[in-house]
């Protein structure tokens, strides 16, 4: 199976090809083509990320992307006379679907006039949970191309793909992958800079959420803790860089909002406004004294998810855990929970960096389960984006 998969949910353009051979428990994947293309820098003027510049710079990455991968995958095989017509959507439909979007529409038509339909089995485009413009191009993009070549779309949950990213490795490039065997229950704590969720997996597509941020995501906090100290947006890894170098001191201290709440849920922003309050005590912020801030922040966070996090697999006799997002690509974060897990009959599963943050690859391996899983393809006017859209 040829799958084309699709992510626009936030500030980066994804585009994956993969084949998909073998049994569904067990298919291995070749990735054939896999770009990501950031807007980190164009939003970093902005201090962070701006639905409507997201949407507009998707629009204008998609098309060239699509060829790009085409290419990669030697499936960019130009039109001859003899070709076969492109199919039954005329030019206007397409128009009319990409009303909102009309500069990709005729990019789209022009590729589509230059080549042969590519062999794709299905798309799989990621719906939600994400930035609704964001989603929305990337949704009438696959539409676009559906039409055009009659190829089923399948939606994909974000999140369901942040916590299947751990099964692949795109360090591993054109490569025959096997998915490793896994051991269920499954726990996912998924974190990234719009969710914060703590997820139970009793198998593959099977999820309960056990709790979840009540404000902040933890990503949104770094975020926004590193702007209040001046740092750049992202701020994860700014205040990740800088803690490295910071001490304890008496006079910054943090809480640890929720530790002992006995749910599962989590709440961020109180740390957010104790490090705005903090502030005020330091007027003029030494070099020094943001890294030693930047370290009880770490340290704040990553305490409060890893006890969380610990007494969930205890008590729902957890044998695998995944920690998954863009956060999960934290060093600190990540080398706290190897050393909470040491004695516990666990296997712990972080994604590599290039799939911690948002990628293409993860929504290839959401969408491939659910086809396998004998999902049904929605009708193509039903798929839409849902911004809130809940594992
Ligand atoms: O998963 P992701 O790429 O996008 C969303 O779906 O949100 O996550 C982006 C978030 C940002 O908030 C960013 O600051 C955070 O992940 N992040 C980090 C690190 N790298 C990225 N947070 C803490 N430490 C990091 N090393
Ligand atoms: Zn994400």
């Amino acid at each position: 199976m040829r799958l084309l998969s699709i992510e626009t949910s936030c500030d980066e353009t994804a585009l994956s090809i993969v084949e998909v051979t073998g049994e569904p428990g067990t298919p291995s994947f070749r990735i054939l083509a896999n770009i990501v293309r950031s807007q980190i820098e164009m939003h970093r003027e902005f201090g962070g990320v701006f639905p409507t510049v997201a949407k507009r710079e998707h629009a204008k990455n998609l098309p060239p992307i699509f060829v790009e991968c085409l290419k990669q995958a030697e499936m960019f095989s130009v039109r001859g006379p003899t070709s076969t017509p492109r199919g039954r959507t005329s030019d206007d439909v397409i128009r009319t679907l990409l009303e909102r979007e009309s500069d990709m529409a005729e990019e789209i038509l022009n590729i589509a006039d230059e080549i042969e339909r590519p062999a794709f089995d299905a798309i799989a485009v990621t719906t939600g949970p994400g930035l609704e413009p964001a989603l929305w191009v990337g949704i009438n993009f696959a539409k676009a191309l559906s039409m055009m070549w009659d190829i089923p779309v399948m939606p994909v949950n974000h999140m369901e793909g942040h916590a299947l990213s751990i099964l692949v490795d795109a360090g591993t490039d054109a490569q025959e992958i096997q998915l490793p065997q896994f051991a269920f229950p499954a726990l996912a704590l998924l974190i990234s800079g719009g969710h914060t969720e703590l997820v139970l997996m009793r198998d593959f597509l099977s999820y309960e959420k056990l709790g979840a941020t009540r404000d902040d995501a933890v990503g949104e906090a770094f975020d926004k803790v590193a702007r209040l100290l001046g740092l750049p947006y992202p701020g994860g890894p700014e205040i990740s860089r800088l803690a490295r170098d910071g001490a304890a001191r008496p006079d910054i201290v943090l809480p640890r909002p929720m530790l002992h709440s006995g749910d599962y849920d989590f709440s961020f922003s109180g740390i957010k406004t104790a490090v705005l309050y903090l502030l005020k005590n330091f007027p003029q912020l030494d070099e020094q004294t943001r890294c030693d801030i930047c370290r009880e922040f770490e340290i704040a966070v990553t305490e409060v998810l890893v006890k969380k996090t610990l007494r969930a697999i205890e008590e729902f006799g957890v044998r695998t855990l995944i920690v998954a997002g863009g956060v999960a690509g934290n060093s600190f974060i990540r080398s706290e929970f190897e050393k909470a897990l040491v004695g516990h009959d666990i296997v712990s599963k972080f994604p590599t960096r290039d799939l911690a943050t948002d990628n293409s690859l993860m929504i290839a391996i959401a969408g491939y389960f659910s086809i396998a899983n004998k999902k049904d393809f929605p009708p193509l006017e039903s798929i839409r984006a849902d911004s809130n859209w809940s594992l």
